[in-house]
């Protein structure tokens, strides 16, 4: 057997992305490894959100070249391969600032990945083109012993790509139009999963809730249909979705959250900002006010529902009373959790033309404000849930002897001592302490 090392950054669609790299390459009798001294091939699978992600590629290069010097002085080969949104974003480009890449391949092609791997024993090759065939048809799937080892809890990927252009942002452009996996593929794959033991799965696209795969009759199909029809596999308890837009959040998925009790009550729903003009300019398609609307609608829906969002601060003309705006927002909404970052320029996107970038000590300042708030709003959240009881789902040992570890609904890791013969399963669990990164909770007899 070759060995598989592949190093995952940014989102949790390339979380998914690099286990079906390792499925497809099973089959050319490769076999994963969490050691990169033992590999015979790296693939580092990249992000390009913002600069910092791509950045850290290149400092990752640097480290590699060092290693592969060290190998070839033992006499043994590593080629290296970048994937990712950075390798579709820069292509022929990574091959000229970093020689030591032998492969270069961006998201689409994935599953030729035993033939582009087999050509790089020869020649550099970058493969970047979004290919007319469906990946998702010629991608094997996941071995049920290899399920098995990757635990309780699964990604699926149903949608990928995006048509919103938001101005600020690289995935239209490396992930490119929004694409719908069919219904039954996404049934399959999800009942090989729960085969494997999987008892959680979230789906996954860049712009989930805008799904609208076709049906085994040609119809198209919503999220949440493809949820109810998911809910009625045998043995999955939880289902998840992120991440979504606000413009296509519908009433039947409103309603889902009110009448499926394994849909989590947990929805990751970001708003960027709280000013109309810098909504208008970041092209998001909805004011603050919609947006406050459809989340009352959501809580009434669903009143025990949490939220979680993505800031951005700094974008291209925000005033302090832009800022300001979206630290009200945040005030009214009351995040669980969220994340937040600085506006980074994206070359190719409409934000990076823009001539009134702001001053990089105003965005870090202003950052320190907003997640001050946000942290606070995290605490606020995980404290409110002392005294309640979750359905907990056990994944692992916990982080002391005697301990087990699970997530509650809303994604916290909870730290429960019981007995390992409970991972697996789903046990009410009283909460009565918050940690900095957990709760802690007593199992209800
Ligand atoms: N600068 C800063 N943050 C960005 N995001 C996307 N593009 C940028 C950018 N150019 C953030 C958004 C998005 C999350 C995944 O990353 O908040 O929701
Ligand atoms: Fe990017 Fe906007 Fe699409 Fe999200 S909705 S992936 S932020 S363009």
């Amino acid at each position: 057997m070759k060995k598989l090392f592949i190093k995952t950054y940014g989102c949790q669609m390339n979380v998914y992305d690099s286990d079906r790299m390792s499925d497809a390459l099973a089959a050319s009798g490769y076999e994963a490894t969490t050691e990169i001294n033992d590999a015979d091939l790296v693939v580092l699978n990249t992000c390009h959100i913002r600069e910092k992600a791509a950045e850290k590629v290149y400092s990752e290069l640097g480290r590699l070249r060092i290693l592969r010097q060290s190998q070839e002085a033992k006499g043994k080969k590593m080629m290296i391969g970048i994937a990712g949104c950075v390798a579709q974003a820069e292509g022929e480009e990574i091959m000229r600032r970093a020689p030591v890449v032998d492969l270069v391949f961006g998201p689409q092609s994935y599953h030729k990945l035993p033939e582009l791997v087999g050509r790089a024993a020869n020649e550099k090759v970058v493969e970047t083109d979004f290919p007319a065939e469906d990946k998702f048809e010629h991608l094997p799937k996941a071995r049920k012993e290899t399920t098995i080892a990757r635990g309780l809890t699964s990604f699926l990927t149903v949608q990928e790509g995006c048509d919103k252009f938001c101005s600020f942002c690289v995935v239209p452009y490396t992930r490119g139009a929004e694409v719908s996996r069919p219904v039954a593929q996404v049934v399959a794959e999800a009942q090989n999963l729960v085969d494997g033991g999987v008892k959680e799965i979230t789906l996954l696209g860049q712009n989930v809730n805008a799904y609208h795969g076709l049906d085994e009759q040609g119809n198209s199909t919503g999220l949440a249909e493809l949820i109810y029809r998911l809910a009625d596999i045998k043995g999955l308890e939880r289902l998840r979705y992120t991440t979504s837009h606000p413009r296509d959040m519908d009433d039947a998925l409103i309603e889902a959250h009110r009448d499926l009790d394994m849909l989590m009550p947990y929805l990751h729903l970001p708003v960027q900002a709280g000013s109309d003009k810098i909504l208008k300019a970041m092209n998001r398609q909805h004011t603050a006010k919609e947006y406050m609307e459809l989340i009352e609608r959501i809580r009434a829906a669903r009143p025990d529902l949490a939220l979680s969002g993505d800031f951005i601060v700094g974008f291209p003309g925000e005033t302090e009373e832009d800022f300001e705006a979206t630290l009200q927002l945040v005030k009214d909404v009351h995040y669980a959790a969220a994340y937040s970052f600085k506006y980074s320029t994206r070359p190719g996107t409409p934000g990076a033309e823009m001539d009134n970038q702001v001053p990089e000590e105003v965005k870090y300042e202003r950052l320190q404000r907003l997640q001050e708030l946000l942290n606070a709003q995290q605490k606020e959240f995980n404290q409110s849930c002392v005294g309640k009881t979750f359905p907990i789902l056990f994944e692992k040992k916990g982080r002391d002897e005697g301990q087990i570890v699970g997530r509650s609904p809303y994604l916290q890791p909870v730290q429960v001592e019981a007995d390992l013969s409970l991972i697996g399963t789903i046990q009410p669990v009283s909460i009565y302490d918050t940690g900095k990164f957990s709760l802690f909770g007593k199992i209800v007899t």
